[in-house]
């Protein structure tokens, strides 16, 4: 594999940088996959105690953005600081933790973009000359392919655009439509000659061809870019002519540097941004030839070229150190689709925190991504069941279910680790996870994870703290076994805290640690006090993933001046609340049962009073077609007359004699049959499909159901 350089493991110093967004456009989940998935290999690095460093920057070059400024009436510096503003905002929430955020638009990138170019040029890897371009004669601007429409030069279908047919497939230039127009203006493009500069890719052949086989790039994405290596490379344009919103050529008035030319120079100039600032980072320690420091570039697939031909070789032209490696990801579909505005699947950043909790996703994610460059699936139903199940009724579990016998018995661990064996599996498994994490194969690594905290529910489920605890004298015991749980928890939560912080947080919070990092994982704790414990995440719920949905449909109508979908309306916030009020109806999951309610404290549920009970006596009511009349014995000769809407289900002779559970504290309701004394419990939803809860054997009347 590639992933084997050589490295002194106790001294790493790392680089790290995903792909600089388009200062245009909002983040969305497409964008987050990417910086989602770096965020956690750099978070990994951190608690591994290597000194790791994540940079980014706001991509603000190029006509698009001059457009976009143009047309909301602002300067592209106005654009672009707004634009920076929401995208720090969006990361910030899904906790994507940069050490510095900066923009292609600054000093740094200016200065470095002129030397790097400098040293190119005065290397002679830069070529000059005249090229025929269309121009837009009334916007007066050179037009690239996507500015320019017209009709189909073979089958003269209309509007398509200056490179592809849409209907026929056909492929030519722009200078080749027919009846061609300026998609800015209107126009009709004319042909116009202007110098343009040219970085001399085919240099660096012999360069690339050994830079890419060596372990720099995953196998899949050598082997393609061999096949471009071999049919040999073209001079690449890196000059705009003005206007333009970027760097002007150093020595060249009114040329400029094409967007791509200073993008990836913006990693080192956000990294020299920090530098600044910071004592401890030193610029050329990272980026001199000799470089001992490790520099890594994730990227999505579709800008690999610019990473991995175009990059390496303007950095050795300009004798810096290329990178260690460029991670290339695949793209996100939602539901086997790519991802579609009329779906509501081109879903925004800030449309998903409306409704959800960016910790799924980020697990989602996690759970699903490996080293490759194969597309991602965001399947919403796998997801909404995959965290519920995963996280919710497996990991939290084992902390909600024994920390409370822990706080009863004083709040502090017990002395002694009564499966040190089990614990130090647990602490021995985090270096094939820790092996998994360096890869990027962090399927495998939740994988590895979630087969842990299984062997850990399991361990819980034998031993059944719940029962012990109601037998005298196994205090101790309780204690013994409830520590060995929450030391498993620990084990658990460090491996999973570089894809979930906020949770990581509240387990220090909750265990009363300063941090998870891994290599404190190894002692085991004993005779430590720990601290209460609060409910760490709620279910996700498809009802929430629904919504989220229609919001992105009700945007895209806003944009095209279009009424809203008809389910956007019903499902907006403010109409599900009024109908929720109107018919108390609550949402329906994937499996037409009720959505889960929204979490309680224990002492909310420790309010309700539940008995076993034994229905004495069933009685048909005399003009009710739904109720039966139950006596319930309740032990401590205490009986109960209740009322039940279960005709269409039982038979009065179907019940007498047997046991179930009923709510002993309801206050009495006054009905037209006479009292009703609370009421009995049952599933499902009505008519015939109702089913009364039984106890197993040797459960007696009166007994507490907790
Ligand atoms: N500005 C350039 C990158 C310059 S890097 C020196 C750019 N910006 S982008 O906003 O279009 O994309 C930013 C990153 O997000 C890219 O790595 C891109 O591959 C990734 N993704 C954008 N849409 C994506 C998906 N639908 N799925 C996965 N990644 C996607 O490219
Ligand atoms: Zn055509």
């Amino acid at each position: 594999m590639t992933d084997q350089i050589a490295r002194n493991e106790s001294e790493r110093k790392i680089l790290v940088t995903s792909a600089l967004p388009y200062a245009n456009g909002s983040i969305h989940l497409g964008h987050l996959l990417e910086y989602i998935q770096t965020d956690i290999w750099v978070r990994f690095q951190k608690s591994r105690g290597h000194a790791c460093t994540y940079v980014c920057a706001d991509d603000a070059h190029g006509t698009a953005i001059m457009l976009r400024a143009e047309k909301e009436g602002l300067t592209p510096e106005e654009q672009i600081a707004r634009v920076k503003a929401e995208h720090e905002t969006d990361f910030a929430d899904f906790q994507i933790a940069f050490d510095n955020f900066h923009s292609t638009h600054s000093e740094e990138n200016r200065e470095l973009s002129a030397s790097i170019y400098k040293a190119c040029r005065d290397k002679g890897h830069i070529a000059t000359r005249s090229i025929k371009q269309l121009y837009d004669p009334v916007k007066e601007l050179f037009l690239a392919d996507r500015y320019i429409k017209g009709s189909c030069p073979k089958c003269s279908a209309e509007d398509q655009y200056g490179d592809n047919c849409e209907v026929c497939g056909a492929t030519y230039t722009p200078a080749e439509l027919q009846n061609p127009y300026s998609v800015i203006s209107g126009a009709t493009p004319v042909e116009k000659e202007s110098e343009h500069f040219f970085f001399k890719l085919p240099d660096f052949q012999d360069f690339l061809k050994e830079w890419t086989r060596s372990g720099t790039l995953q196998d899949e994405v050598a082997n393609k870019l061999a096949e471009w290596l071999d049919s040999g490379l073209q001079e690449w344009d890196i000059s705009r002519d003005a206007p333009y919103f970027g760097f002007e050529i150093p020595d060249a008035p009114g040329k400029y540097f094409y967007v791509w030319l200073d993008a990836p120079i913006g990693y080192m100039a956000s990294f020299k941004n920090l530098c600044d600032r910071r004592d401890d980072l030193d610029f050329d320690e990272y980026w001199n030839k000799d470089s001992k420091a490790e520099v890594y570039h994730f990227i999505g697939k579709d800008i690999i070229n610019f990473h991995a031909l175009f990059w390496p070789s303007m950095l050795t032209a300009a004798d810096y150190r290329t990178p260690s490696a460029v991670h290339a990801h695949g793209f996100v579909t939602v539901n086997g689709a790519k991802m579609s505005k009329s779906r509501g699947t081109f879903i925004k950043a800030r449309t998903y925190l409306n409704h959800l909790n960016p910790t799924y996703l980020r697990y989602y994610f996690a759970a699903k991504l490996s080293g490759s460059v194969d597309d991602f699936d965001l399947n919403l139903e796998d997801f909404v069941q995959r965290v519920n199940s995963d996280l919710v009724n497996k990991l939290i579990n084992i902390a909600s279910r024994t920390a409370n016998f822990i706080k009863k018995s004083g709040g502090v661990l017990s002395d002694q680790c009564v499966e040190e064996a089990m614990v130090n599996d647990f602490i021995q498994a985090g270096e094939q996870i820790a092996q998994h994490y360096e890869n990027r194969e962090f399927g495998r690594a939740m994988r590895d994870i979630m087969a842990l905290a299984d062997r850990a529910n399991e361990y819980i489920q034998s031993k059944a703290p719940w029962v012990m605890s109601k037998e005298e004298g196994r205090e101790q015991e309780v204690l013994d076994v409830c520590s060995v749980a929450v030391n498993l928890f620990r084990q658990l939560m460090t491996y999973l805290a570089p894809v979930m912080p906020e949770l990581a947080d509240k387990t220090c919070a909750f265990l009363n640690l300063d941090n998870l990092n891994w290599d404190s994982r190894t002692n085991i704790l004993k005779g430590h006090s720990i601290n209460k414990f609060k409910p760490m995440l709620s279910r996700a719920e498809m009802d929430k993933v629904t919504a989220i949905l229609d919001e992105t449909k009700t945007e895209l109508a806003k944009e095209n001046g279009t009424p809203a979908p008809a389910q956007d309306q019903s499902n907006s916030k403010k109409q599900e609340k009024k109908q929720a009020k109107k018919s108390a109806k609550p949402a329906l999951r994937e499996d037409g049962n009720e959505v889960i309610a929204d979490t309680i404290e224990f002492p909310d549920f420790a309010k309700v009073d539940l008995r076993i009970a034994r229905i004495v006596k069933a009685d048909h009511v005399e003009g009710a077609d739904k109720l039966l009349a139950l006596t319930l014995d309740i032990g401590n000769g205490e009986t109960r007359n209740v009322f039940s809407g279960i005709k269409a289900a039982y038979s009065p002779e179907d019940l007498e004699g047997k046991l179930t559970v009923m709510v002993a504290n309801l206050a009495p309701r006054k009905m037209k049959f006479g009292m009703s004394e609370g009421m009995v419990l049952a599933a499902g939803p009505g008519g015939s499909d109702i089913f009364l809860l039984e106890p197993h054997d040797g459960a007696q009347p009166g007994m507490r159901v907790m």
